[in-house]
């Protein structure tokens, strides 16, 4: 269907907000903050809100419903059948225990997973052509989990990766280097976890590559500086979680944008977490790469020029994968 729909759309005879469905499993403080953000974004035609509790998801959708007078023309359903998911473009699945302050992502894993093995059959038998993002952490071991129990195409099967923490890092850079975060091109990759890194090779402010930008008013940007930003982007979602119990907002937003590039069939380039097979030698396991998605999912990965250091850092967070894929069995 998702082919057929873009064979319509390039030919001109249906745009691409006139049928599109998001599915959000989890009603939680993420998978609400990303409807809210799907509703204000209009990132699909219909937005579906799964939970268990028939009660706190009923009146999650009531309550974002009462406002899309505001919100242009998506429409919100929800409940607690799992039917209302049928014939999702893109699901995005949330729903799992959340980390609580000191916890890492990897603690999650166990247990999420267990959550994941119970859901899949019944979401992929009522979207067998969905796109399925994960977001319940630690992500990327549920990405892999995610693709072994649907039995989907990995292409189809990826997770949230480290789009969020790529945010936090333009965020960063942008008030350090006072220019607009829609300036700054700069990308955190591998685990979204204790082991992800920052592609400085990369990194650019405008034109110019960060370790060459000399502006007339401001200080160059120091390699110490650099090092001390990969680390605050490290370690922001334990601030946050310390101070509120949870992050949501820019978790629910990166869900959001990633699932438009499904729904619009944009081609963006997201550092979005597949199984990869062969990436820089490293095979069954998931990491944010930068990726092109579009309709299908990820349909293809970007090679990039590492630093020595960087591959260094990449073959090490595929290492601390596979050794909590191992201890799951998966
Ligand atoms: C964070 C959660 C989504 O990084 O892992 O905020």
């Amino acid at each position: 269907r998702v082919a057929r729909d873009r064979a319509l759309r390039h030919a001109g005879q249906m745009s691409n907000s006139e049928r599109s469905k998001l599915s959000i499993v989890g009603a939680g403080a993420v998978g609400t903050s990303l409807a809210y953000a799907a509703l204000i974004r209009e990132s699909a035609r219909e937005i579906a809100l799964y939970d268990i509790q028939k009660a706190k998801v009923d009146a999650e959708v009531l309550d974002l419903a009462h406002g899309t007078q505001f919100t242009g023309s998506s429409r919100i359903i929800g409940g607690d059948d799992l039917d209302v998911v049928t014939g999702s473009d893109v699901v995005i699945i949330t729903a799992g225990a959340k980390q609580h302050p000191g916890q890492s992502r990897l603690d999650l894993a166990a247990v999420n997973v267990g959550i994941l093995r119970g859901l899949m059959p019944g979401l992929v038998e009522r979207a067998p052509d969905a796109v399925y993002i994960l977001v319940t952490n630690p992500c990327d071991i549920l990405a892999v989990a995610a693709q072994k129990f649907s039995g989907l195409p990995s292409a189809r099967v990826f997770a949230s990766g480290t789009v969020l923490d790529s945010s936090r890092l333009r965020w960063l850079l942008a008030e350090r280097t006072g220019v607009s975060t829609s300036s700054v091109h700069a990308m955190i990759v591998g685990e979204h976890g204790d082991s992800e890194f920052a592609l400085w090779s990369q990194a650019r402010i405008g034109p110019v590559p960060i370790q060459s930008w000399r502006p007339v008013d401001r200080a160059p940007v120091s390699a110490d500086e650099l090092d001390s930003i990969a680390e605050d982007v490290k370690t922001a979602a334990y601030r946050v979680i310390e101070g509120k119990g949870a992050t949501n907002y820019a978790i629910g937003l990166s869900g959001a944008r990633i699932a438009e590039a499904v729904l619009r069939d944009e081609g963006a380039i997201l550092p979005v977490s597949s199984v990869l097979d062969g990436y820089h030698g490293i095979s069954g396991v998931a990491l944010a790469v930068p990726s092109i998605v579009d309709a299908s999912g990820v349909s293809a990965l970007i090679d990039v020029p590492f630093s020595e250091q960087e591959e260094r850092q990449l073959q090490d967070s595929a290492r601390t994968l596979h050794e909590e894929l191992a201890k799951l069995g998966l």
